[in-house]
């Protein structure tokens, strides 16, 4: 059974990462494919990235914070990135969570499912780049959710029944390529 990782992208109070993380854990819980669970990244409480040697030289991680962060990765076959647009590229906390690690995520598969006041689109191409970095393939879709649409208030997910199809076909794609790359993990 694969084990995929729906990683939330804000760390902020009031933050509306974990109301996005939640409806998507809905869609997903049910599913024969895989076992789906949060994965918060205020709950690690990373220090701000700074390891005397990069993720990709060194596994000695400094904090428990980070050796924490490195076996909930390393154990996933594959994620749901939660991804709030902040000018115009990802959140901060997010990017620092992932530079603390490479080999955790090599060869494993991601979907993506962005918001902010035009859907996140910037910042979710972002976090394409970033990931095809760490060798993680993204899938095709990606639920775009509308602050002034998607949100009462900005503040409470209220997400269209439009978008419902997009994030079957997100968790479609991100089971069939986590499962497609596994024989690369196996051999790694
Ligand atoms: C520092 C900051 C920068 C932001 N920049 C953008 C932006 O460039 N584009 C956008 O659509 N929304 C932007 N927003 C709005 C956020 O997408 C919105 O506040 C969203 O709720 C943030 O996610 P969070 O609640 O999980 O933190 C920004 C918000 C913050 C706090």
């Amino acid at each position: 059974m694969l084990s995929i990782g729906i990683i939330t992208g804000s760390t902020r109070a009031n933050r509306v990462s974990p109301q996005v993380a939640q409806h998507i854990l809905r869609h997903a819980e049910d599913r024969a494919g895989a076992r789906y669970e949060i994965v918060d990244i205020a709950a690690y409480d990373l220090p701000l990235y700074d390891e005397p040697l990069p993720a990709l030289f060194s596994p000695n991680y400094q904090t428990p914070q980070a050796k924490a962060w490195s076996e909930t990765i390393h154990r996933l076959d594959g994620f749901v990135f939660i991804t709030p647009e902040y000018n115009r590229g990802v959140t901060a906390a997010q990017k620092n969570a992932i530079d603390y690690l490479y080999n955790e995520f090599v060869n494993k598969a991601a979907g993506i499912v962005s918001y902010g006041s035009a859907g996140g689109g910037s910042a979710g191409r972002a976090l394409r780049e970033i990931l095809v970095t760490l060798q993680v393939a993204t899938v095709q879709s990606q639920p775009s959710f509308n602050l002034f649409t998607d949100f009462k208030d900005m503040q409470e997910f209220t997400p269209a029944p439009a978008h419902d199809q997009a994030i079957v076909r997100l968790l479609e794609q991100v089971e069939a390529w986590s499962l497609a790359l596994k024989p690369l993990r196996a051999a790694a």
